[in-house]
């Protein structure tokens, strides 16, 4: 059965959703895009991730002819055209800057094409949750500072599916971005935490990574409880003699970690800290 494509103001059954081979999604990865979830029909944070969206789409200079609304809106109703209202969701949003005219600047006459898709959502291994993932070191060295486009969700994420394939090779579900110094940026598709004597620890969003909603989520809730937290650089030898890790994202929500590289981080899964942040981030997800 096929599910229905928001393209642009109008929901086409998807064997027959089209978008131009000249688009410069397609020709150079000149796009941005939101992966959320609903739980049970509620789609969480939203709002959150159209704002991340906007600032991309205004920092980046994309001539957008539509506003949050109007993806809040497209997206409320491509949930509803494909009977997902009440199920767990997937639920992506892509923008490319439209058709290439030739020229490879920011030409102010593109015409951004707007999509999005929503499909009912596997859910992960109960393993994942009660056992912890395994992570790896990517053999993709990033820069710490300098380079502004790792704060932006860019359709290009080929350095993102490199390293989830080298993880996936390696028996491991993430991998993480180091720098030369051995500090540690984040996920393929994830924010790394670590706690150490009931601390928490991330990078700070200085150092090129992505501004994760989860993120976020985890901070604020840590804020509200009491729960101390500070954004600081991390190095891998932290994360390795660490009391407890785990990443965070949209799709998976807290995921514990249970071994990094060689480095079993704790065999009590999840800690006691981490166990504590799923139960409070679940009760905010349930309406
Ligand atoms: N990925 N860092 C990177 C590089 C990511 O790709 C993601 C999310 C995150 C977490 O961000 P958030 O909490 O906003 O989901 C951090 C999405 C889920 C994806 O791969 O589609």
């Amino acid at each position: 059965m096929f599910g229905y494509i928001f393209i642009n103001g109008r929901l086409i059954i998807e064997n027959k959703a089209k978008i131009h081979v000249r688009d410069r999604g397609f020709l150079y990865g000149d796009g941005l895009f939101e992966t959320l979830r609903s739980y049970k029909g509620f789609i969480f944070m939203l709002d959150a991730h159209l704002q991340r969206l906007f600032h991309s789409l205004k920092v980046l200079k994309y001539n957008i002819y539509f506003d949050k609304e109007y993806i809040e809106d497209a997206v409320n109703k491509t949930v509803k055209k494909n009977n997902l209202s009440a199920g767990d969701t997937y639920i992506k949003i892509i923008v490319t800057r439209g058709i290439h005219r030739g020229e490879l600047h920011f030409d102010k006459y593109y015409k951004p094409n707007l999509i999005i898709i929503a499909d009912s959502l596997a859910p992960y291994p109960e393993d994942d949750y009660t056992k912890g993932i395994n992570i790896i070191s990517s053999s993709i060295i990033r820069q710490a500072i300098g380079s502004p486009i790792y704060s932006h969700k860019l359709l290009n994420y080929f350095e993102n599916i490199f390293a989830k394939d080298e993880a996936h090779y390696n028996g491991a579900q993430e991998a993480i971005f180091l720098t030369r110094d051995h500090l540690v940026l984040e996920g393929a598709s994830s924010n790394i935490f670590y706690i150490k004597r009931n601390m928490l620890y991330t990078p700070p969003l200085t150092q090129n990574i992505l501004p994760g909603i989860t993120r976020e989520v985890v901070i604020d809730i840590c804020n509200e409880n009491r729960i101390k937290v500070r954004q600081k650089k991390i190095h891998y030898r932290d994360i390795i003699e660490a009391d407890e890790v785990f990443k965070t994202s949209s799709v998976a929500g807290i995921v514990p970690v249970r071994k990094i590289d060689r480095f079993i981080i704790t065999r009590e899964i999840p800690g006691k800290i981490t166990a504590r942040l799923m139960k409070l981030y679940l009760s905010r997800v349930e309406l």
